[in-house]
């Protein structure tokens, strides 16, 4: 395996509205992010990675980028950024930026070019089509709800958007545009960025070898994922994006996709592959409030913990996965995986662990580390995120009424992991000193980092000292390249795997539900590096796991 810079990563994740503001104007900002830099340098990470903060109509957060070369005002300008890049640099971090390359803002000026002459060349920077009679094109459905097609004005032609119709795809087949895209791409690694997330770029391949589907809901349309998630052919876009560009600045990209197809995945992340890693989305369905799982935690622990073998198994002859539980698309890890009254530093510290030594690169998301939650709305008007509206009129559509399509929004939206950092009890939890965009969550008042810095057992020292064990002189290389192996698979809701090399076996053994579990272990204990518990009962050769205990054990 050839060794790169970016293998011992441990990246966290900031989605900059809602990290720090600076100026008093309610909006976290790059300047923010700045005077956060000393936190995050004893957390120990050494990658950021900041969603979007090109200029954008916000439509969707930043995901709608409207100049690719410029900050938007609101998180700054250009020489915060450049300041953020130096002072990174400083104390060792590297910065990604995410790439939002499969669809642009209406508001781009190619997109308005394109709708002020139909038949100029940057009309075919979006795909445009014509209509069927008064329908649009086919019966694709929008990624975020409705049809994926809009109709402009006085014609009978739709531009594709899957996401909100403030983002036209953009059509990938065009030369001309993706040399625009790459030296654009280029211009920011010139600024010695670390490198991109790179954006929904599963669906840059579009397959228009049909007209329209058999309809799987009430709306008449369909999500028709085969002919735009990992389309074939789309090895062919990747590969030429990753030579013009990622390849000649030593890179560290991360594709949002899911490469459902594991012998794919070597396109992805194989040696040569167009990505450094992508992320491992398997859990990302997984919810406890759902019927199938609510009075059923074991069960749907052993399935989740098989889907994550399964993946770890498959990939490892490839290269990396990036292992996460938290984003800014979904809502908070406790409350998708612990039973509401059970959410508390064990189970917290155990999610952690679970993935935390994977074979892989862990991702941590701003709030995770001090155990922020999910803060559900009295009503949808309190949301403020299209995609959110546009799937409470998803079950309106199918029926449910106004109390049900809002409890699901509670159960299911991605804008709980969107409130406001919170840093303290102070006023506004330290965030701002005005008026926040988005309300913070009232539990600031206990969940908070200032309380939480100093102390011996909370979650964020629990954090710090994964991060440490992760990246010692003395463990980092059998964590980042040693094997994955699965171990107690016989043990229901226990969570366990061995990682092992040449010279060394570590155990990282998770009891992820709320009862003991006693496990026999044949080998020798030779030291416990991590145990979120003060001590092991261990009896002989077996070991009592208490509700949520997590251990990570060296052995010979
Ligand atoms: C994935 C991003 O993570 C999400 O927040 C965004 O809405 C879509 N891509 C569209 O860019
Ligand atoms: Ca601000």
């Amino acid at each position: 395996m050839i060794k790169k810079w970016w293998q011992d990563s441990i990246v966290y994740q900031i989605y900059p509205k809602s990290f720090q503001d600076s100026n008093g104007d309610g909006i976290g900002d790059i300047k923010g992010i700045i005077n956060r830099l000393d936190y995050l340098k004893d957390l120990g990470i050494n990658v950021i990675w900041i969603c979007p903060i090109y200029k954008s109509p916000m439509v969707d957060h930043g995901y709608d980028i409207s100049d690719y070369y410029d900050i938007d005002p609101s998180f700054g300008n250009m020489k915060d950024m450049e300041l953020l890049l130096k002072e990174s640099e400083k104390r060792g971090i590297k910065i990604l930026m995410d790439l939002v390359i499969n669809h642009t803002s209406d508001k781009h000026i190619w997109f308005e070019k394109a709708m002020e002459d139909l038949d100029s060349k940057y009309a075919d920077y979006y795909i445009i089509k014509q209509g069927k009679a008064d329908t649009p094109p086919n019966n694709w459905r929008s990624i975020f709800g409705g049809s994926a097609w809009e109709k402009i004005a006085d014609t009978n032609k739709y531009y594709l958007h899957l996401f909100t119709k403030g983002q036209p795809d953009l059509n990938w087949e065009n030369k001309e545009m993706r040399n625009e895209l790459y030296k654009m791409v280029n211009y920011w690694l010139e600024k010695g960025l670390g490198g991109f997330r790179v954006d929904a770029i599963a669906h840059i391949k579009k397959d228009f070898s049909y007209i329209n589907l058999p309809s799987d809901g009430p709306d008449g349309l369909v999500d028709a994922w085969e002919y735009y998630r990992n389309a074939k052919g789309i090895e062919v876009f990747l590969d030429e994006l990753k030579e013009r560009t990622f390849k000649i600045y030593d890179s560290m990209t991360v594709g949002e996709t899911d490469v459902k197809e594991s012998d794919r995945l070597v396109d992805f992340i194989g040696e040569n592959g167009c990505f450094s890693t992508v992320f491992d989305f398997c859990h990302v369905t997984y919810h406890i409030n759902d019927d199938e799982w609510k009075n059923n935690p074991i069960e749907m622990v052993n399935e989740i913990r098989d889907k994550l073998f399964e993946k770890q198994l498959n990939s490892i002859e490839y290269g990396f996965l990036s292992n996460f539980i938290e984003n800014h698309d979904l809502p908070r890890s406790t409350n998708r995986f612990i039973p509401e009254n059970e959410i508390g530093f064990y189970s917290e510290s155990m999610l952690a662990t679970v993935y935390f030594f994977l074979r892989g690169i862990p991702f941590i998301y701003q709030g995770q580390e001090i155990g922020m939650m999910d803060f559900p709305k009295k009503s949808i008007d309190e949301f403020l995120d299209l995609a959110t509206y546009q799937n409470y009129k998803a079950y309106l559509g199918k029926g449910f009424t106004e109390d049900e399509a809002l409890k699901k929004i509670n159960i299911e939206c991605r804008e709980h992991s969107r409130t406001p950092f919170q840093w303290s009890h102070d006023k506004n939890s330290g965030f701002t000193t005005g008026t926040p965009w988005f309300e913070i969550n009232p539990n600031y008042k206990y969940i908070n980092m200032k309380d939480q810095e100093d102390k011996e057992y909370s979650l964020l020292t629990y954090y710090k000292r994964l991060v440490k064990l992760r990246k010692s002189e003395e463990y980092k290389e059998v964590f980042i390249y040693g094997d994955f192996i699965p171990i107690f698979k016989e043990y229901d809701g226990i969570i366990a795997y061995e990682r092992k090399d040449d010279k060394q076996r570590i155990l990282i053994i998770n009891n992820c539900v709320n009862k003991t579990s006693t496990i026999e272990i044949k080998e020798n204990i030779k030291k416990t590096l991590l145990n979120n518990y003060e001590e092991i009962l261990l009896d002989k050769e077996n070991i009592k796991l208490l509700p949520y205990q997590s251990i990570v054990l060296e052995i010979n």
